[in-house]
């Protein structure tokens, strides 16, 4: 479970001058839930996403994962959170290109200074359809392909919470729906999905959304009647 209370971001630009990214955001999101987060380009979406996903802390507020209040923890514990708990799928994939889909799929293992499960990646790399591309360099592979083992790497760990920031936002629409059906079945079998998207057709995809404006939650709804218009057609 997500608990975010009164939170608020200011980063401090080159010149000194603060820049109020989130102004005070307050939400919680319970285990299971598929959330997108949609707003205006600079509104705090990716700030929000930084902060839940534990690689930046607020400057005022709480934000409690699982009950544990993370809001003040050192870069050690955030990143122990991030290993243990949580997935990042990013919008430009953040894969290393000189290196294969299964090296790629391998590295959570590495960060946890565990022995590196190969079967593992590889069942990963097929579960996302990738089987036969296992050892392709990063570089060899579609936009599409290249998301598609983000998601399996995201899922080494076996988190429980995965956090996707404009997972489509590269990709031609078809490649986007794939990458959604991968979402929606990862979320059915009860991962917490949190997304930010600019796309109505990606947001459709999730039961709630948050509406961001000017560092704050502008509008919380549920997406039943949008979800059911997409199932029909
Ligand atoms: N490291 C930083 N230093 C200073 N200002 C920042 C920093 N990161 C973000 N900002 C500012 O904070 C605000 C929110 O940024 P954020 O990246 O959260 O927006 P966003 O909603 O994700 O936008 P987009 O849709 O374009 O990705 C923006 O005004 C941005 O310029
Ligand atoms: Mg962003």
């Amino acid at each position: 479970m997500i608990e975010i209370e009164h939170l608020q971001k200011t980063y401090q630009r080159g010149d000194g001058t603060p820049v109020m990214a989130l102004q005070d955001v307050s939400c919680v999101i319970a285990d299971g839930e598929f959330v997108t987060i949609r707003g205006a380009s600079g509104t705090g979406k990716s700030t929000l996403m930084n902060i839940i996903g534990c690689l930046d802390t607020p400057t005022a507020g709480i934000y409690r994962l699982s009950g544990e209040d993370v809001s003040g923890y050192s870069d050690q514990q955030r990143s122990q959170i991030r290993n243990q708990r949580i997935g990042f799928i990013f919008q430009s994939f953040n894969l290393l290109a000189r290196t294969t889909a299964t090296e790629n799929v391998e590295l959570p293992s590495l960060y946890r200074g565990e022995a590196v499960d190969r079967d593992k990646a590889r069942a990963l790399l097929a579960r996302v359809g990738l089987a036969d591309r296992a050892d392709h360099f990063i570089s060899e592979l579609s936009g599409g392909e290249q998301q598609r083992v983000a998601i399996a790497r995201a899922l080494m760990n076996d988190p429980p919470l995965l956090l996707a920031d404009e997972p489509t936002g590269n990709l031609d629409s078809a490649a986007g729906a794939q990458i959604m059906e991968l979402l929606t079945e990862l979320h059915g079998e009860g991962r917490t999905i949190v997304l930010v998207t600019h796309d109505e057709e990606v947001a459709a995809y999730a039961r709630r959304e948050l509406l961001i404006r000017d560092g704050r939650i502008a509008t919380d709804r549920a997406q039943s009647t949008l979800h059911a218009v997409r199932s029909a057609g």
